[in-house]
């Protein structure tokens, strides 16, 4: 739905507010030079548009939008709510979030709503109302920016009411809540919905973070992110009412853990995702983000911020080096982004966000190195082709996200405290990354059968319906993976019972009954018939094979020795593979290897040069992208191709200097 027809977006935050008015005109001055070709504004603005209740004055905004205009940027339009007005939180102290604690916050920083507080969802409609009424017919909007990163979760009296309304409309009756909770652990049962409260510190969330009842606290998460896609829904559709066309959106935030995006992802037209690696990220770490933001729709997605130089909010805020900032930028476009946005145009003066990096910094010179690559982008960015945005991303692997798996595994109280849902799911999408094989990132709801290969690392949760979808695709020739603490509970946290993982014992053809967990220092060998092949660590499953081969088996370091760790069986014409460890790196490419040479796929790049291809029905554009400060020299995989940002042809070698990347065209008749 989201036009992309006059090129790829540029730009990003704008907040003029913060200046004075006859500043203005010299930063666009400024920003042109650098092709900036679209601003975003009026995200944090809701006080200067209704500076006390009931009176609204767009004056400043009119200006604002004017300016733009007449330097011919255009907009993203954000509806302002994403933070309360002082007067609004001062007469009804309701709008603000109780806190897990059960204190009630006081007008401050920002996304601060209580999204169940009836008052703050009149006055930001109404708000949101006005707005939209005003600009819907200007046509320098390009987008739609609703609120502004969603999450966080609130514990308050309302809440606390809209949850057991959200109860009895999913569970019907009270005896069936007790039921899905089994709330008779520790005489929980509850005899009226008024006893049922939010999970927290004052109730049922031990100082650890974790709940007692595993079902309270996953039904509570549903229903905040729920809340909060109410909130946005209700400004979404108020735009809709006014602007039937142009594509209404809020950014994400990667793998956050508060929002089920994969249920955001159907209410928004296109995704747009802000990306902010540290020092220390690795480039596949980014390279997974943008492909979970690409698989919530399939679709590509909008780059909406990320800093020119380095964020404010870290421990060390390290420079991005000369040529990391383009590096990242077509890494995004390679991974499906078709926008290019920043936080943010102009630095701030004062505020928390002060030395947060922008185009424009506190020196406001066009000649700043930032500056200069900005421009140097902006410059490359104009000349690419529209063919470009309008390809798409087809691979043959698919690895399955689940925020509800990544709830419930991180609220488990054992085997260990060591249980982190993001971190087992990227170790399976990096070990393809290295690989050089591009990896769809799907939902549990999605079609499976486009792929060779389908991964659910840490599915902690399954259902009747997802283990026979998992089973169908298996049968049908499909190779599936997945590893320790999977398949093991319901939607409510109740163990899959007859032996671990549940519902899944057929398909991977083996049970086990015990999970062992273990220090880090505390590793097991793993050996198969040709000698050891790695090391398991932290959870070692107990695995008794029915009709699963034993891959690898575990070592003398335990009495379990002998007993297989990883295992594979087959089903129907295709294979389910089981690992029932943490593997090493060593562990892992042993498996890997097995894994793709059974899914009929090979290996393309290695080390620091990304590759990955975008495809239209006649042309492909593939991206090889040296992320490293290291030169690097690889055979080029299309010697025929066109190198689209030099416009020459390319040579059999690629030398690849620090950040160096290389777009090869190639037309297919
Ligand atoms: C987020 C917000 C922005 C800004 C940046 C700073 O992404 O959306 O308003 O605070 O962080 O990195
Ligand atoms: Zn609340």
């Amino acid at each position: 739905m989201t036009d992309y027809s006059s090129g790829i977006l540029f730009g990003g935050d704008y907040n003029p507010e913060q200046w004075e008015e006859s500043t203005w005109q010299d930063d666009f001055d400024k920003l042109s030079q650098a092709q900036v070709n679209s601003a975003t504004i009026n995200v944090f603005s809701w006080p200067l548009l209704e500076p006390a209740e009931g009176e609204y004055d767009f004056e400043q905004l009119d200006r604002i939008m004017a300016h733009l205009e007449h330097n011919q940027i255009c907009v993203v339009l954000a509806t302002a709510t994403a933070a309360v007005p002082p007067w609004l939180a001062h007469k009804y102290p309701e709008v603000m979030r109780t806190d897990i604690n059960g204190i009630l916050q006081r007008h401050g920083k920002r996304h601060n709503a209580c999204p169940n507080s009836p008052i703050f969802k009149r006055k930001s409609k109404a708000l949101v109302e006005r707005l939209v009424a005003r600009y819907h017919t200007n046509s320098l909007i390009t987008h739609w920016h609703v609120s502004n990163e969603y999450g966080g979760t609130c514990y308050c009296e309302n809440c606390a009411k809209a949850f057991r309304v959200w109860l009895k409309e999913r569970y019907g009756t009270l005896e069936a809540v007790n039921q899905a909770w089994n709330s008779h652990f520790w005489g929980h049962t509850y005899g009226s919905w008024e006893e049922i409260n939010p999970p927290m510190r004052t109730s049922d969330i031990f100082s650890s973070g974790k709940p007692v009842l595993g079902g309270a606290a996953l039904d509570y998460r549903r229903f905040q992110s729920d809340s909060l896609l109410e909130n946005y829904k209700m400004e979404r559709d108020i735009i809709r009412k006014y602007d039937s066309k142009r594509p209404i959106t809020t950014n994400f935030m990667g793998s956050q853990k508060d929002l089920d995006y994969f249920k955001w992802a159907p209410e928004l037209d296109v995704i747009a995702w802000d990306n902010y690696p540290s020092l220390d990220t690795p480039a596949s770490f980014t390279a997974f983000s943008h492909d979970l933001m690409r698989g919530l729709k399939h679709q590509p997605f909008m780059l909406m911020e990320q800093t020119p130089n380095q964020q404010n909010w870290q421990t060390y805020n390290a420079l991005k080096k000369p040529g990391e900032m383009r590096m990242l930028s077509y890494q995004a476009l390679a991974h499906g982004a078709n926008t290019v946005q920043f936080f943010q145009l102009k630095q701030s003066r004062n505020g928390a966000e002060k030395f947060h990096g922008a185009l424009l910094s506190h020196s406001v010179s066009t000649q700043t190195r930032v500056f200069q690559e900005v421009a140097q982008l902006g410059g490359e960015l104009a000349q690419l082709p529209q063919a470009l945005i309008e390809s798409e991303i087809h691979p043959n692997v698919a690895l399955i996200f689940d925020w509800e798996s990544y709830w419930g595994l991180e609220n488990c109280i054992g085997p260990t405290t060591q249980l982190d849902y993001v971190a087992s799911v990227y170790r399976y999408y990096q070990a393809l990354y290295q690989q050089g094989i591009a990896v769809e990132i799907v939902s549990k709801q999605d079609d499976f059968s486009p792929y060779k290969l389908l991964m659910a690392p840490s599915m902690y949760i399954t259902t009747d319906e997802v283990t026979e979808k998992i089973k169908a695709y298996t049968a049908a020739g499909g190779v599936f993976l997945t590893n320790v603490m999977s398949g093991l509970v319901d939607e409510t946290d109740n163990i899959h019972l007859g032996g671990y993982p549940g519902q899944w014992r057929e398909l991977l053809g083996l049970t086990i009954d015990e999970i062992d967990a273990r220090p880090a220092a505390q590793a097991v060998t793993l050996h198969s018939a040709t000698g050891i092949v790695g090391q398991g660590r932290t959870l070692c499953d107990l695995i008794t094979p029915t009709t699963a081969h034993s891959l690898a088996w575990y070592g003398d370091e335990t009495f379990y020795q002998g007993q297989a760790c990883l295992t594979a069986n087959e089903y129907g014409t295709g294979c389910a593979f089981y690992v029932g460890t943490y593997l090493d790196d060593q562990g892992l490419a042993f498996l890997m290897t097995q894994v793709l040479k059974r899914s009929q796929l090979a290996a393309k790049a290695a080390g620091e040069v990304e590759i990955m291809t975008r495809t239209t029905e006649n042309q492909s554009f593939t991206f090889i992208i040296n992320t490293g400060e290291h030169p690097q020299k690889i055979m080029n995989p299309y010697p025929d191709a066109y190198e689209l940002l030099t416009q020459t042809n390319s040579p059999t070698d690629l030398e690849l200097a620090p950040f160096a990347v290389i777009i090869l065209q190639q037309d297919h008749e």
